[in-house]
């Protein structure tokens, strides 16, 4: 029998419900031989209006315990924990794991793509309110012009499961025609929940700004750091396990459509 090594392992994949599932999905197109762990936190939903002592004593729980499912690596795909939990959390455990976020990857290809312009952030009150992206686009990029403004109803408008209908329409006209936003060349989608209505905001712009989304850039950078450090797996069996705090209706339902057929579904009694 063949030993596992390392580059065997899963890779760990968090947020605070379905929101990482956009992240997760990318990994799944970009690398399709990596083993995943999602963990939602559904029981702690939304992260958004958490304080900052929360956040990371949730992100620091749920990494151990991706930790001890074997993970090679583990990605905070919530930008509110990335915001404000990632510096302690990988100071306490980031020499056991590789620990990543989903924040710098993003600022990375601002640094590259965008040098000039005004762009607009939109997020979770605690990602919003922690002022991790303008600082760290403002290193990086000094001459754009950044705006950001906390979209808090659209984590649990998604969470419920509206998404195509008058009511997410309204809600999303409503924030999307805030003063803030007017004129903005791009607009980063700082909260993973948010890709799941990245055709209706768009719409909102009539297809004219940039919808900046994390996921597809954070699964490219992890590909990158994983063949860096030589972990990429070279085997075929691929395996999705999905675990959660609280059975909510809609995660099974998300979780489904992102990763086709029967999803292996589990409640995690980490919180007991
Ligand atoms: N999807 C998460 C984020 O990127 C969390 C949203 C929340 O729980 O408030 O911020």
């Amino acid at each position: 029998m063949k030993m596992e090594t390392v580059s065997d392992k899963p890779v760990g994949v968090f947020d605070s419900g379905m929101g990482g599932l956009t992240v997760a999905h990318a990994i799944k197109q970009i690398l399709p031989n990596e083993k995943i762990i999602y963990f939602g936190d559904t029981a702690h939903l939304p992260y958004g209006d958490k304080s900052k002592e929360s956040i990371i004593h949730y992100s620091s729980e749920i990494t151990r315990f991706l930790l001890q499912n074997n993970c090679k690596v583990v990605l905070m795909a919530c930008n509110s924990a990335s915001a404000v939990a990632f510096d302690e959390v990988n100071k306490e455990l980031g020499q056991e794991v590789i620990i990543l976020n989903v924040i710098d990857p993003v600022v990375k290809y601002l640094e590259k793509f965008y040098s000039h312009g005004k762009i607009g952030i939109i997020g979770t009150k605690a990602t919003i309110n922690s002022g991790t992206y303008g600082s760290r686009i403002k290193k990086v990029c000094p001459d754009l012009d950044v705006v950001s403004m906390a979209a808090p109803l659209f984590v649990p408008m998604i969470e419920e499961g509206f998404i195509f209908d008058d009511i997410s329409n309204a809600i999303i006209r409503s924030y999307m025609s805030k003063p803030l936003l007017k004129d903005i060349n791009a607009l980063i989608l700082g909260c993973t929940h948010y890709p799941i209505i990245k055709n209706q905001i768009n719409k909102y712009f009539d297809f004219e700004v940039d919808i900046i989304d994390s996921a597809k850039i954070v699964a490219l950078e992890l590909k990158a750091l994983l063949s860096e450090k030589k972990l990429l797996n070279q085997g075929v069996s691929v395996d999705y396990e999905f675990y959660v705090s609280d059975f909510t209706d809609n995660f099974e339902k998300i979780a489904q459509m992102f990763f086709e057929g029967s999803v292996n579904l589990h409640k995690s009694d980490l919180w007991r």
